[in-house]
């Protein structure tokens, strides 16, 4: 397969692109001459995205906006006949399933409608979208689909009384199925590829993008049974351990803290959007089918596939892991 010295000249989709990496990679594949056709659920992000994108894109480069929900079948193939008639095309070369929501941690507790959304939109998103999209790749004659799960892809947790069930049930889903695709596409269509890509923390507002697409208001706003529900009495202890919360936490308390969570997620991750999104097109070009984002990535997914067994046993994968991190700043790796 033809491994791309660069984008230009050819047509990328990307779901998602109203924020984070998604709108990083828009803005990116444009200022390399890559023409984009975006969708996110939020028009107005989106808007504001691609003014962006075609505000550094070289001359001829086409970047168009797509109001879509990449849950529902029905609005995902509208999106692919507008970018169809919008870019006049048969074909895509470049398709980037990165769209995504977290929210519904816990089947035993979260209601059934939640978890099913969730799953929905980080599963049939990617699930629709390859559907769609792929005859347009194989008519592109050289097309890459990539499919973003996660380390929630290959390490079903968020911690010590962090469950994270429906976002890993549908990320494991997405890394199945992007790896079998692997041989179904070399014996039935070999002109396409498909990319896994599988970040660690990158610095988004996924959290506060999640909390409002879950249609939870803003934590000011907050009654103390919603802050309940979205700090659960599982999560507390460790919080408590952390210095993050007090152990009698009023209500003011936990609202602080979830904005705390937010807005420090965003902030204090070791990796931007913007390097987690030049990393994500460095490894497409470079041809890898398995692109892992961030060093936290690399280091979990090598512990987890050492000693699959103790995956779950904090303890001892969090002492692996002080360990591989030690060996890797020795080595001088970032
Ligand atoms: N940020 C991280 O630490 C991290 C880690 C691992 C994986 N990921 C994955 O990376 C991808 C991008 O996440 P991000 O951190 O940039 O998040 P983000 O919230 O900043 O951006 C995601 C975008 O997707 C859009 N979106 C969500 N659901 C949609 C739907 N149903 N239809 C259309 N658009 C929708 C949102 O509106 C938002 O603009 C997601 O798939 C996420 O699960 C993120």
């Amino acid at each position: 397969m033809t491994v791309a010295d660069s984008f230009a000249g050819k047509l990328a989709v990307v779901t998602g692109g109203g924020s984070g990496m998604g709108r990083e990679l828009v803005r990116q594949l444009a200022a390399e001459g890559c023409s984009v056709a975006a969708c996110d659920w939020h028009p107005d992000a989106l808007a504001d995205a691609t003014a962006a994108a075609r505000s550094g894109a070289p001359p001829g480069v086409l970047v168009t906006g797509h109001a879509c929900d990449v849950s529902a079948e029905d609005q995902v193939l509208r999106f692919r006949d507008e970018v169809l008639q919008q870019h006049s095309t048969d074909h895509i070369d470049l398709v980037f399933n990165n769209a995504g929501v977290g929210g519904s941690p816990s089947f035993v507790r979260d209601s059934r409608e939640a978890w099913e959304r969730t799953f929905a939109v980080d599963w049939c998103g990617v699930y629709y979208c390859a559907r769609a999209f792929l005859p347009l790749l194989i008519a592109s004659g050289d097309g890459v689909l990539v499919n973003t799960s996660s380390v929630a892809g290959f390490w079903a947790t968020g911690g010590p009384g962090a469950p994270n069930t429906a976002y890993s049930a549908a990320k494991f889903a997405v890394k199945g199925f992007t790896e079998a695709l692997i041989e179904d596409l070399r014996s039935n269509a070999p002109q396409v590829r498909v990319a896994l890509v599988m970040p660690g923390h990158v610095g988004t507002d996924i959290l506060a993008n999640s909390r409002r697409a879950a249609g939870a208001p803003d934590p000011e706003a907050m009654t103390r049974a919603q802050l309940e529900e979205w700090i659960p009495a599982s999560a507390r202890p460790g919080l408590v351990r952390a210095g993050l919360l007090a152990a009698d936490p009023s209500a003011d308390d936990l609202r602080r803290l979830l904005v705390r969570l937010e807005t420090d997620f965003r902030d204090k991750a070791r990796l931007t959007a913007a390097k987690a999104a030049t990393i994500i097109l460095d490894g497409v070009r470079s041809g890898a089918w398995r692109i892992l984002v961030g060093q936290d990535a690399t280091l979990i997914d090598a512990a987890v596939r050492a000693s699959p067994e103790a995956a779950y046993d904090y303890p001892a994968l969090f002492s692996d892991l002080a360990e591989r991190a030690k060996s890797s700043q020795a080595a001088g790796e970032a």
